[in-house]
């Protein structure tokens, strides 16, 4: 069963937004509670979209345990090493994070590449094991404002997704979210405009096409990432090609990520 309802209309496909809130390295288990207790007062009951909550490893427990079993929303970890299991010092496995009630999985987030080394062939990997484990991958592509000043932006975006995708069965991919976030854009105030971000959604879409020689790329969810905050999210969102966001600054306090979250609901999108 795939993690999106498909509505088709004469337009096409209607993608469920997703708006998913990156803890990063910030807040402990015990902060779990409160953070979830407060967001839960503020969220409606039938949101109509997904939200989704990426806590540090440490941090995955506390927030699973606090949401409960019925809360939609859903559990996410920022990383995963590729083996299931062995002398891998210091990682966590696919399988660890779904025992542990993830649902999804961050894959090649910027900040592993630049920080930790994360490269093409890693997100592929890892992209593969998450699947393996049903866990859904969401698979993080950007330029630096280096490869955007010369030019590059569009062939790093291919190369990070055609490398993050090989071996991807074509009927899999509608299960991939993929988040385009511009390196430039991160915690850094200076979100992209969507005049900037919507030709690289279309070219992640057109891209997932060509990979599997079908309308595939249709159905993937393309999140936006950088600088969302509640003020911003509208703008982004009226773009039919933009279908929710990563969010890091803005989540972490509840009623902030709340607000953002409310102003998705209420949003409508317009076809460009
Ligand atoms: P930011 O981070 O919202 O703080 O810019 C986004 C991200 O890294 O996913």
């Amino acid at each position: 069963r795939l993690p999106y309802t498909t509505l088709f209309r004469s337009r096409g496909p209607v993608r469920t937004r997703f708006i998913v809130g990156n803890w990063k390295m910030n807040k402990t288990a015990s902060d779990a509670g409160a953070f979830v207790h407060r967001l839960s007062q503020e969220l409606p009951h039938h949101a109509g979209i997904q939200i989704g909550l990426t806590p540090p490893f440490t941090a995955l427990h506390a927030v699973r345990e606090a949401l409960g079993p019925a809360s939609a929303v859903l559990l996410g970890a920022q990383n995963l090493y590729w083996e299931d299991k062995g002398a891998f010092t210091g990682e966590v496995s696919g399988a660890m994070l779904k025992d542990i009630g993830c649902q999804f999985v961050l894959v090649g987030h910027s900040e592993r590449r630049q920080y930790f080394g994360d490269q093409d062939s890693w997100t592929n990997k890892k992209v593969l094991a998450a699947l393996r484990h049903g866990l859904q991958p969401i698979l993080c592509v950007g330029e630096t404002l280096q490869d955007r000043d010369s030019g590059q932006t569009d062939l790093v975006i291919q190369r990070q997704l055609r490398a993050g995708l090989a071996g991807i069965e074509a009927h899999t991919l509608p299960t991939l979210t993929i988040a385009y976030e511009p390196v430039w854009a991160i915690g850094t105030g200076r979100a992209a405009s969507p005049e900037q971000a919507v030709p690289v959604h279309r070219l992640i879409r057109r891209t997932i096409g060509e990979l599997s020689g079908t309308d595939i790329g249709n159905h993937v969810r393309i999140l936006y990432g950088g600088s969302v905050t509640p003020h911003n999210i509208a703008d982004f969102l009226a773009s039919e090609e933009i279908d929710g966001a990563l969010v890091g600054g803005a989540c972490l306090d509840p009623v902030s990520f709340a607000t953002l979250v409310k102003v998705a609901i209420g949003s409508k999108p317009t076809t460009v």
